[in-house]
Formats: C-alpha cells, structure tokens, sequence
C-alpha cells in the first residue's frame, strides 16, 4: 500500500466528547422508548459501537451496505443497496447512524428506501457532516461535527481505499 502522508484533524478525545454530547440528544428525544439503530457498512463501525454504549435506552441494532457510486457517476440512481436490514423497520423507531454525509447521494436514498417501510419515526444520525458539499437537498438531524474545509478523511472507521479505519483518531489526507 501507498504511504499516506496523515495529520490528526480531530483527536480521539474531541470525537468521544461529540459522540457523548450525540447520545445524550438522542436520549433526551427518545427516552423511555426503544430504537432501531441502524449502521451503514463499513464506514459507521466504530462510531456505532462508541455511540450505543453511551446509549441509556432500550435498543437494537442492525446493519446495510450500500454500493457506492465511484467518482464520476453520481445519479443517486445508482446507490443500490447491497445488504439489507434483517429486521422489519415497521412501526418502529429508527436511526440511520452514518460515518459521513458528503454529497448526500447515499443517505438520501437510504432514507426514501426506509420511508416506504413505514417506521413510526426515521432520523439520520451522522458523525461527520461536510454540509458544503451537498448535491441533494438532505440533512442529518443529529450531526457530531460540522466540516467547513474539504478535506478527505480517514480513521475511526473511515477509510482510503479500505485502509485506515483503525486509527483512533480522524486524519487529514494530506497532499
Ligand atoms: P455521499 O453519498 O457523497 O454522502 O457519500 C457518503 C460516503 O462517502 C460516506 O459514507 C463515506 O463512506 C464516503 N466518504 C465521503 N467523504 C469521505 C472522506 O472524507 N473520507 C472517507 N470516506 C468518505
Ligand atoms: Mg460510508
């Protein structure tokens, strides 16, 4: 593997402060009912993980993996998605839990997939929005961070080219 050249961006201790401050939210909302949280593969792994154990409520936990569209073709079209939930989101009360939201082109055809699922509630948890990079008009209920520079990004669960997502820390790919 190529050597990337890495600069911590957000240290370990300031995501555990934002995935503390998001669980506390979304306990604040919910509490005392049950959620369905559902992890999008691989990117949301470890924040998943962080975030249900700071979690107080009653909840279950499931899994999709969505293609991705590559760099040139960006239809939202053409995010399938290529594992679906095992469980029945009907009548239930789900968050969509995110690594990154960027263009948007994924979350948003995640959420119409499981709006026609009918749950009782559907709300988007991400750790990492770049808001400025929108192409579709969607928006995280619960964000952890907000990025104002483009910087591609990798660690705690995001990857280059599947590599990465172990370190604890989110880097800055740096040129
Ligand atoms: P979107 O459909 O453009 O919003 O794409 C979101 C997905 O792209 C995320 O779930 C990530 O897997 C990936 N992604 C976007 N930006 C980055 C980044 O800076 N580092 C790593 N993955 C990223
Ligand atoms: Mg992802």
């Amino acid at each position: 593997m190529e050597t990337k050249n890495l600069k911590i961006l957000y240290p370990k201790e300031t995501i555990q402060e934002r995935v503390t401050a998001l669980a506390g939210q979304i306990y604040h909302d919910y509490q005392p009912e049950e959620v369905l949280v559902v992890g999008v593969l691989k990117g949301s792994f470890v924040f998943l993980a962080d975030l249900v154990r700071e979690l107080k409520l009653p909840l279950i936990i499931d899994f999709v993996r969505l293609s991705s569209y590559g760099n040139s073709l960006t239809s939202s079209g053409t995010v399938k998605i290529l594992k679906d939930l095992e469980t029945s989101i009907t009548g239930k009360n789900v968050i969509i839990v995110e690594d990154i939201i960027d263009t948007g082109l994924s979350i948003k055809v995640l959420k119409d997939e499981f709006t026609k699922r009918q749950p009782r509630s559907l709300k988007i948890c991400a750790l990492i929005d770049k808001n400025f990079r929108r192409k579709v008009e969607i928006d995280a209920d619960y964000v952890g961070i907000t990025m104002d520079r483009d910087y591609f990004i990798v660690g705690y669960g995001l990857d280059w080219a599947e590599n990465y997502r172990q370190l604890p820390d989110i880097c800055s790919i740096e040129p």
